[in-house]
């Protein structure tokens, strides 16, 4: 499969301060930007960084930013899922994961993070794919928020159903561990019956008719 991605930019402003959002951002454009102290959910931000410069590099990979001149303040990022994932199986070149979507703790509520997921649906490309999110309630900031993981699974699918994904039910046992945790979908226009079909497999791995 021959990924296109082709570039969108948008501005937004928030109590007086000019935010952009931006992407597929290059890696020399990743580059020429700081990276926010505060980007700290998944990992140090200097790893984060990191991973963010390997994944735009990924013929898959897709980083969305939102910055504050060239201080990035919140991303949002696309790639295959992990090899060690049943979302990996088959290898089908038209599953992509939404790996990551962060904002700085002091830019959060303002509409960056619904902007940076619908601005990178904007790509026609993505029409092309199914991309998968997978919600674990351990990776949220129930601290900082003071939400229970029911409200902020209620934030999650209003911020994902914002640029079309939706809830998928699947017998993945991490999903399945807790009832806040949930998988959803945005299943592009293009996708064929036949493409659906071997997602639904993948959901429901090793199930059994009688
Ligand atoms: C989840 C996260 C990305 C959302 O980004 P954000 O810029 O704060 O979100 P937005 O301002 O675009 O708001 C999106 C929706 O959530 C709601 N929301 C955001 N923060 C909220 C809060 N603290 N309390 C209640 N609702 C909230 C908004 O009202 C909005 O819903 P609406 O459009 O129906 O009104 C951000 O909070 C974050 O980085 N959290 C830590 C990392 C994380 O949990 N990532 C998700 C797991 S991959």
């Amino acid at each position: 499969m021959q990924h296109q991605k082709t570039y969108h930019q948008e501005k937004m402003s928030i109590n007086g301060r000019e935010i952009t959002v931006e992407g597929p951002a290059s890696h020399k454009m990743l580059t020429s930007c700081t990276f926010d102290e505060g980007l700290d959910a998944f990992r140090v931000p200097e790893e984060q960084y990191e991973a963010l410069l390997e994944i735009s590099e990924l013929e898959e990979g897709r980083v969305i930013i939102a910055r504050e001149g060239t201080h990035i303040v919140g991303y949002v990022t696309y790639h295959y899922p992990d090899p060690m994932e049943r979302w990996s199986d088959g290898n089908l070149p038209y599953l992509l994961e939404l790996g990551a979507v962060e904002i700085t703790l002091a830019h959060r509520s303002g509409g960056i993070g619904k902007k940076l997921i619908q601005l990178s649906m904007e790509d026609s490309f993505v029409e092309n794919y199914i991309i998968i999110t997978t919600e674990y309630y351990w990776h949220w900031d129930l601290k900082n928020t003071g939400l229970d993981v029911y409200e902020y699974k209620d934030i999650m699918i209003r911020l994902m159903a914002s640029a079309g994904f939706e809830v998928y039910q699947t017998n993945d046992p991490e999903i399945s561990a807790h009832p806040a945790n949930t998988l959803m979908a945005r299943v592009g226009k293009k996708i064929t019956r036949d493409q659906m079909m071997e997602f639904d497999k993948i959901r429901f791995k090793n199930r059994f008719f009688f």
